[in-house]
């Protein structure tokens, strides 16, 4: 085969790499405890599935609209406006199948090949991968562990804007450091965008998978919502993630290059699911907030039971279903310096099955000290528990 020389650029998302080898052990009849993939053991909620229903029993089968049906992305645009305060109509919104294809459509949209673009490493991996794909340069920042959980080390930022860099990737509440960026962090990024005549796409797939507290976007400061694209997702918060439906939220011109991808790529989006997800959107959905509420306790049980393991030290973040635990010290008592030693030692010892950093993109100069992500949405209390304990076992012994 001669490929096209750009495959050579194009990464994945190696979280489903590290399910493959979970389900190979389990294949062997041993009980594997999945932490590793963001996704969630709930079901949609019954509203949602009905309105999505009758949609499809009415013959909404035909195609839609290609940014989407118009009551739906003006629906989205009256949410965002009060939960983000944002000045929105239907005509920002471009409904997507899923929140991940505004990534590659913010890229599309806004970067020349050449052009340098900010982004978090450790961070979701489709980043770098589309970055790179599409010819940009791609310039990791980093985060740094703060007191009470993982912080933006904007001065990591700073130091990489040249008169290159055109695009800046901000993921807040963020995968896989559940980090969340404080009004004043919120303020200096905005200021560096204004200065540097940046775009930014403004990741926000977890805005509302959050326990205590409120979220705020960057998007609500002054003079922003002209510089975001904003990434929103139907998948986490409404458990939707088979469902595939997502949109962005962008300036006009930003909006209508969009839509113009999406008619050169799907067409339209999932025409019935959008009336499931207009209900999604305008009525109460019960379960998000029980929901919500058993993964705060899954998260609680995890925090504590990974605090009680030596070597390992965990915040207790208030969003997304993540945790990214320091491992430094439990890897050098069980003499391993490989991430990928300890990943399969672990999943074969105890049937424990993480990604690590290196799932994350690249690592950065200087990075010593070890991570690891549990997602704790796909695995329920007991089993939880019962593998966190096995991995302890594992570590202390
Ligand atoms: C940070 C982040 N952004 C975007 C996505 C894409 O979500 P989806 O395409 O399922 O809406 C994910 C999924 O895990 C994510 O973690």
């Amino acid at each position: 085969m001669r490929k096209a020389e750009r495959i050579n650029r194009l990464g994945t998302e190696t979280a489903f790499a590290v399910s493959r080898e979970a389900a190979e052990f389990a294949a062997t009849g041993k009980k594997v405890f999945p932490f590793h993939l963001g996704d969630l053991n709930f079901p949609t909620p019954r509203k949602i599935i009905n309105a999505s229903l009758k949609a499809l029993n009415e013959g909404k089968t035909g195609y839609s609209p290609n940014a989407g049906i118009p009551e739906l992305r003006k629906a989205l645009a009256e949410n965002l406006n009060i939960s983000h305060k944002t000045s929105y109509t239907g005509d920002n919104v471009v409904i997507q199948p899923g929140g991940k294809p505004v990534i590659g459509k913010f890229i599309l949209a806004l970067m020349n090949p050449g052009d340098g673009v900010l982004y978090p490493s450790p961070g979701y991996p489709i980043y770098e991968s589309q970055i790179e794909f599409h010819g940009g340069v791609p310039v990791p920042y980093s985060y740094r562990e703060g007191k009470n959980g993982f912080e933006l080390d904007i001065s990591s930022i700073e130091r990489r804007i040249t008169g290159n860099t055109r695009l800046l990737i901000f993921n807040d509440f963020q995968n896989p450091m559940a980090a969340e960026a404080s009004p004043e962090e919120l303020r200096r990024i905005a200021e560096l965008v204004e200065k540097h005549d940046l775009y930014v796409l403004c990741d926000e797939a977890y805005f509302d998978v959050r326990y205590s507290g409120s979220s705020t976007s960057l998007a609500s400061i002054g003079g922003m919502q002209e510089r975001c694209v904003l990434l929103y997702t139907f998948s986490k918060k409404f458990a939707m993630t088979g469902w595939r439906l997502g949109a962005a939220a962008a300036p006009a011109d930003i909006a209508e290059i969009i839509a113009k991808l999406n008619t050169n790529d799907e067409s339209c989006p999932n025409h019935f699911i959008q009336y499931g997800a207009l209900a999604g959107l305008r009525e109460e959905q019960p379960e998000v907030g029980e929901m919500l509420e058993v993964l705060k306790r899954r998260k609680d049980t995890a925090v504590e039971i990974l605090n009680s393991i030596e070597g390992v030290r965990c915040f207790n973040p208030d969003t997304t279903f993540y945790l990214f635990p320091n491992v430094t010290g439990a890897m050098e008592r069980l003499g391993i310096d490989s991430y990928d030693d300890f990943r399969r030692n672990a999943l074969h010892e105890t049937g424990v099955s993480f990604c690590t950093r290196l799932h994350f993109g690249r690592q950065l100069e200087g990075e010593k000290e070890k991570h690891i992500r549990f997602a704790y949405s796909g695995i329920d209390a007991d089993d939880l528990e019962e593998g966190l304990l096995r991995l302890k076992k594992f570590i202390e012994t």
